[in-house]
């Protein structure tokens, strides 16, 4: 590897969509530990060259912060200079009304989780005075249609405030919010943007511009068509 120290970097949800694409653009240059919910024989064919891959079911919040910590140390990493809690979830509510058990699955995937895993994991990231970062989306300032996951985005970025605050000069923290990507899952969530899916950015642009993000360790960042256009995929600091 040329260039910057190859960094150890553990990103959830790294299996498919943006978390793939994010660890597709890094792993030439830095050792990635990736997690999902499917089983390794389900996504080996799709990881980037060397990664790692632990499997943590985020329905179960704090299983998945064991299950995160016990693969650090199975793939012999004493500690981590980048985490991405990126995995996440929507559901789509029928008729307008969420059910009861899609509230919260949708609360224990992207918010509970990410808040045991964050403390879970902060005594190996504080070895290396690493990043925390959290994948939000800008529907966290309210959406309609899909209000529960606008309130679980919401959540993390309280979450990155209060820990960037709390953790300050031991771990950076950031909260990143993604604008509409082309991924997989709108239609994992029932949901159908129709004609507006021609609009979404490509996943490969999204995660250019998260990596850059978490190179600046600036928080919160949206990433979305106005930093697109200002040249955030293409330009800013390489990771
Ligand atoms: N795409 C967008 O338009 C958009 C916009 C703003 C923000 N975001 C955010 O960006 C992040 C990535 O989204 P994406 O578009 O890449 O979605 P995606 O293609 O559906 O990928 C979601 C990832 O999260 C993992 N995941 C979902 N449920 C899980 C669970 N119960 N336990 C463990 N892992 C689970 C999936 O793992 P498995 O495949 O193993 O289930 C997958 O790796 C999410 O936090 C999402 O909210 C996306």
């Amino acid at each position: 590897m040329i260039g910057a120290k190859p960094r150890r970097i553990l990103i959830t949800g790294g299996n498919t969509g943006l978390g793939l694409a994010l660890a597709k653009k890094l792993s030439r240059r830095h050792s990635l530990l990736l997690s999902g919910r499917k089983s390794q024989a389900d996504v080996a064919d799709m990881l980037p060259q060397g990664a790692g891959y632990v499997v943590a079911d985020q329905n179960d919040p704090q299983l998945s912060a064991q299950a995160l910590v016990n693969g650090i140390r199975d793939h012999g990493w004493d500690g981590l200079d980048n985490v991405v809690l990126n995995a996440g979830t929507g559901i789509a509510p029928l008729n307008g009304i969420d059910s009861t058990e899609a509230i919260r699955q949708t609360l224990d995937v992207n918010l509970l989780s990410a808040i045991l895993q964050a403390r879970a994991l902060f005594p190996l990231l504080k070895k290396s005075k690493g990043t925390l970062t959290l994948i939000g989306s800008v529907a966290r300032s309210g959406s309609a249609t899909i209000p529960v996951y606008a309130a679980s985005k919401a959540g993390l970025h309280g979450l990155a405030r209060a820990l960037r605050s709390e953790w300050k000069g031991q771990v950076s923290v950031q909260v990143l919010h993604p604008g509409a990507a082309k991924t997989d899952m709108h239609d994992k969530a029932g949901y159908d943007p129709g004609r507006m899916r021609s609009v979404f950015l490509e996943a490969d642009d999204v995660a250019a511009m998260m990596a850059s993000a978490i190179a600046a360790r600036r928080s919160p960042v949206n990433l979305s068509w106005v930093r697109y256009l200002n040249g955030g995929a293409f330009t800013g600091r390489r990771l």
